[in-house]
This record gives structure tokens, C-alpha cells and sequence, in this order.
């Protein structure tokens, strides 16, 4: 089966870091509250001269240059993305002018949220097989702040802005499993009329969907590909909130090790978060060839979605 196999990842976040404490500024909460229900921290938010454009551009040349691989090998460029900055273009066109990619190759945007940056992997699979050329570049990129209602303490404590980009390489007869689905919903929604309205979320609906979702997306993984836990090194799920990981980890009982987490640093990036952890890990040599490891994402729409592959 043509399997995706990840060549090199990169990553951007806004200069400015703001504490749970300086979310006090916004709305009527506490680091206590937000590091005890959501094991978060900290998050980035965009500057005037950042935004999901600059921060995709910034991760995808990081992924590109490190992939050894010239911009003639990319077939494809998808950016996940629920926050781009214009309506149109898109902004993975942006990327592709910014990148100087070859003209003959489609750049489009994912929206399925969270869950965007694997609905992408798979669209990606399905567009190199067509497509003559090697790679494709994946980025998730977030500027969640500006769809964020600052007034609302439900939700603009719980994300962040930033980017994660991947150069994946299509490999006929790879090992790789995938798994995509929806639960049709509206229970996280920004919109409506005049693309107006900011986010509201009804946050406990979202938390039962996320810690059946996720375990059954590792399990459903394991299954069709014939496998248990034991085969898989690490699970590299969407940066929601410790505690969905942390039920996830006691249903499916996987080692904690198993599991990176890094929303303590950046709280939910929504389709960047995947990315994000796929490049730090890089960075701290945490990868390595021939690891097996499962992704998954999970969000509005409701989405979710996963891939098992080795690196
Ligand atoms: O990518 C997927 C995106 N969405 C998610 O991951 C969301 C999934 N849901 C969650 O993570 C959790 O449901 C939340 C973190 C959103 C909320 O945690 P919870 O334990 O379900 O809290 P709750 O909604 O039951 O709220 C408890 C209380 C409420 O006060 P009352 O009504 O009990 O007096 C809230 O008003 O906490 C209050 N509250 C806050 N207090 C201080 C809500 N937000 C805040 C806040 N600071 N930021």
C-alpha cells in the first residue's frame, strides 16, 4: 500500500508568550483553574506583523530546507487550517508563492479543525499518486487568537497560535494504516453570518467526545493493522487538554511514556498541534528510524482521525 514516510518537520510560534496569569487581563480566571482543568500553562499569540500566513510560511521553509529536497520534488501543499487569514486566497497558495514551488501542482486548505493536519496526510496520498513528484508539504497553521471571543473565559484560556510543517515522501508497499470519520456537530463553531461571529464551544460535549474518540481511534488503528500497544513507540495525539491524554492513557493502558505532551507551553494550537509536538520531538532526537508511531487528531466538525506509520 503507498504509505507516507516523514522526511523532516519544522515549526513557528508568535515572539510573545502570555501566562495564565496575564489571561486575567481578558476575562475573570486563574492559573489555578486553567492548569488544574486543562494542564496548561502558557500560549502564543500573534503579534501585528504575525499570523497564520507568516507563522505557515516560516514552518514550511524550516521543514523544506531541512528535507534536503528541492521545491521541484513537492507535489503537493496542503495547510490545515480553520483560522486562515483570508477567505481566499488560500493560504497554502500563499505558502506555495512564498516557497517559489512548481506552478503545476495543486496548494489548497484543509478545514477539519484539529483533526485537519491528518485529514490532510490522507489527501496527500491520494494526490501524489497522480502527481509525478515525490513529496508533498503538509503544514498545520493556527492563528486561533483571531478567532477567539477574549470576553468569553470558556474558551480563550484553552488556545494558542503557532505552526508545525512536514515533508512527507510517498513510498509504494510503506507500512501505514489510516482512519478518518465524522460525528457531524456543531458543538465548536466559528462563523455564521458574514463569517462574524467568534468561537463558541460547548466545552463538556467536546471532553466526552474527545476521551471516547481518541482511544478509539488508537485501538481501531491497532486493529485493522493487526497489532497491539506493545508494537507501537510513541502515540502523538492533538494538544487538547492533559486530562482527555491522560484518560486515554488509563482506557488504552500504554505507558505515559508513550505519550508526548507539550500543550503546557502552547495550549491548543487546533490543526498546528501535531506538527508542533512531530518537531520538537525531532529536535530532541526523540524520533527514530524505524519507530512505529500512531498519530491522532480530533475537533470540531466533530473530526477525528489517525494514521500508524513508521518513521
Ligand atoms: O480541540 C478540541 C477543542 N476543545 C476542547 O478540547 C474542549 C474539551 N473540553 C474541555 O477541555 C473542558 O470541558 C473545559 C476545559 C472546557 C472545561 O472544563 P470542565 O471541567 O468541563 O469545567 P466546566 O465547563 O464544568 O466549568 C466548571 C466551572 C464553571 O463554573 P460554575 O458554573 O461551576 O460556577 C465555569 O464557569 O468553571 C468555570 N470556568 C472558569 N473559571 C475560571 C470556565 N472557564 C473558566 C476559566 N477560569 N477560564
Amino acid at each position: 500500500m503507498n504509505g507516507l514516510k516523514l522526511l523532516s518537520t519544522g515549526r513557528a510560534l508568535p515572539r510573545q508568550a502570555f501566562s495564565n496569569d496575564s489571561m486575567r487581563q481578558f476575562v475573570d480566571t486563574s492559573d489555578e483553574w486553567i492548569a488544574s482543568r486543562t494542564g496548561i500553562n502558557q500560549r502564543y499569540f500573534c503579534g501585528e506583523d504575525e499570523s497564520t500566513t507568516s507563522l505557515a510560511i516560516d514552518a514550511a521553509r524550516m521543514a523544506l530546507e531541512r528535507s534536503g529536497m528541492a521545491p521541484d520534488d513537492i507535489g503537493c501543499v496542503l495547510v490545515a487550517t480553520s483560522s486562515g487569514e483570508y477567505a481566499m486566497p488560500s493560504t497554502a497558495c500563499l505558502v506555495h508563492a512564498a516557497l517559489g514551488l512548481p506552478e503545476d501542482i495543486p496548494a489548497m486548505d484543509v478545514g477539519a479543525a484539529c483533526a485537519g493536519f491528518l485529514f490532510a496526510m490522507e489527501a496527500a496520498r491520494g494526490l501524489l499518486v497522480t502527481s509525478g513528484r515525490r513529496c508533498a508539504l503538509i503544514i498545520g497553521a493556527e492563528q486561533m487568537s483571531s478567532v477567539l471571543d477574549m470576553s468569553d473565559r470558556n474558551t480563550c484560556v484553552l488556545f494558542g497560535d503557532g505552526a508545525g510543517a512536514a515533508i512527507f515522501e510517498l513510498v509504494p508497499d510503506a507500512e501505514y494504516t489510516s482512519i478518518q470519520g465524522v460525528r457531524g456537530s456543531d458543538a465548536i463553531r466559528v462563523g455564521g453570518p458574514c463569517r462574524a461571529q467568534k468561537m463558541a464551544m460547548d466545552g463538556q460535549a467536546v471532553f466526552r467526545f474527545a476521551v471516547s474518540a481518541l482511544p478509539q481511534c488508537v485501538n481501531d488503528l491497532l486493529q485493522k493493522a493487526s497489532m497491539t500497544t506493545d508494537d507501537v513507540d510513541w502515540v502523538i495525539c492533538h494538544q487538547a487538554n492533559v486530562r482527555i491524554i491522560d484518560s486515554s492513557i488509563r482506557r488504552l493502558k500504554m505507558p505515559d511514556e508513550k505519550f508526548y505532551k507539550n500543550l503546557d507551553r502552547y495550549a491548543n494550537t487546533s490543526a498546528a498541534s501535531i506538527p508542533i509536538v512531530l518537531d520538537e520531538m525531532n529536535e530532541k532526537g526523540l524520533l527514530k528510524p524505524n519507530q512505529r508511531i500512531i498519530l491522532v487528531g480530533f475537533g470540531a466538525g466533530l473530526t477525528w482521525a489517525g494514521a500508524m506509520l513508521r518513521i
